[in-house]
């Protein structure tokens, strides 16, 4: 005879005999509370939770670098590392970019970026790309972080859905960058750039890249993202469930949803420590240049970062200033 187990004790209460009035579906409410129940219990007590990090903070991660415990890092971006230099995100209210293109008179804010509409009306995209990525941008500080990760060879792959070419200004090697919407230089003119509209496939590389990449991860950092686009979004469910991952945003997005997690659905994090789950996400809220520069602090790395961003910057200053003679 099979061993009661844990599991029949709760399903044997969920199914009391007081239940025999209830509908169908009553019961299995009923059932799903009582487990919600539980499993609230159980994160409460700490049960199950496997410790990858020592402590769920930055100085966690910090550990865990030092500690040598990673050589494979992936880091993923989105439009909130570019806005210390000047080029606004999407989604934040009021300056996000979807919250100001009333002047294009568009059917809804989204369109400009839309393969369909692009066909027949592509004079709104050029005139915000020419507006939004003047030449001469400079890179931020968490663009020469993640340099800074690549120089160290610590840096698997960075993965970004950022359009403005500033990782590659901060010269992060080709090889290293997945530039999974494409890539957009103001200087294509006319012809449509080589940018990922809504309503067209990713490039190939994306695929072939997170088929091979993601297992490899030993840490995964995410910037400046809302993660809600998607495929990209997804990714962050792709690394081995003994990844660290460290979120640094203004804001938490993509935490996981408990009745998800209850169905054995893990899509997103659980920076709630007391999780049932693997204890490995960590969530720092902020700004992305200051959450990168206080990472290079803990690891000793600040003076090596500022001198990497300012000879840089004087770089693209001098070619700035060579262009305009
Ligand atoms: P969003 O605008 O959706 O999200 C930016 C995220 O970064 C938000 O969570 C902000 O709170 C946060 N943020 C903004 N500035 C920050 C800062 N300085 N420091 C830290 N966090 C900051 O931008 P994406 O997630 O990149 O697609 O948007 C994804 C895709 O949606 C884009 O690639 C674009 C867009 O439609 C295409 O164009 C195909």
């Amino acid at each position: 005879m099979d061993e009661k187990t844990e599991e029949d004790e709760q399903e044997s209460h969920a199914s009391s005999s007081k239940d025999d009035d209830l509908s169908g579906i009553e019961k299995m409410s009923k059932y799903l509370m009582f487990k919600l129940t539980l499993s609230d219990t159980e994160e409460k007590m700490g049960v199950k939770a496997k410790q990858i990090l020592q402590e769920l903070t930055i100085r966690g991660i910090v550990d865990f670098i030092k500690e040598n415990k990673c050589r494979n890092i992936i880091t993923m971006a989105g439009a909130g590392i570019s806005t210390s230099a000047g080029i606004p995100d999407f989604r934040s209210p009021s300056s996000g970019l979807y919250y100001n293109l009333q002047k294009y008179k568009l059917p809804y804010p989204q369109a400009i970026f839309e393969i369909d509409f692009f066909k027949t009306n592509p004079e709104p995209f050029f005139v915000l790309a020419k507006e939004l990525f003047p030449e001469h941008l400079k890179p931020t500080l968490s663009h020469y972080f993640i340099k800074l990760l690549s120089d160290k060879g610590l840096l698997l792959r960075h993965y970004t859905q950022n359009i403005d070419t500033l990782e590659r200004i901060s010269g992060l090697p080709p090889e290293k960058l997945v530039e999974a919407h494409g890539t957009f230089h103001s200087g294509q003119g006319v012809v449509k750039p080589d940018i990922i509209f809504f309503g067209e496939m990713l490039p190939e590389r994306f695929y072939h890249s997170i088929d091979n990449d993601f297992p490899k991860a030993d840490l995964l950092i995410i910037m400046g993202s809302s993660l809600v686009v998607q495929p990209f979004a997804s990714l962050i469910d792709k690394v081995k469930s003994t990844c660290p991952r460290l979120l640094i945003n203004k804001e938490k997005v993509s935490v996981q949803d408990r009745l998800f997690r209850f169905f054995g659905l893990s899509h997103g994090f659980v920076f709630d420590p007391k999780s049932s789950e693997c204890a490995r996400d960590v969530a720092w809220i902020g700004d992305c240049d200051t959450g990168c520069k206080l990472l290079a602090e803990e690891l000793g790395w600040n003076e090596e970062l500022e001198k990497l961003m300012e000879t840089d910057h004087r770089r693209i200053d001098a070619e700035k200033s060579e262009a305009s003679k």
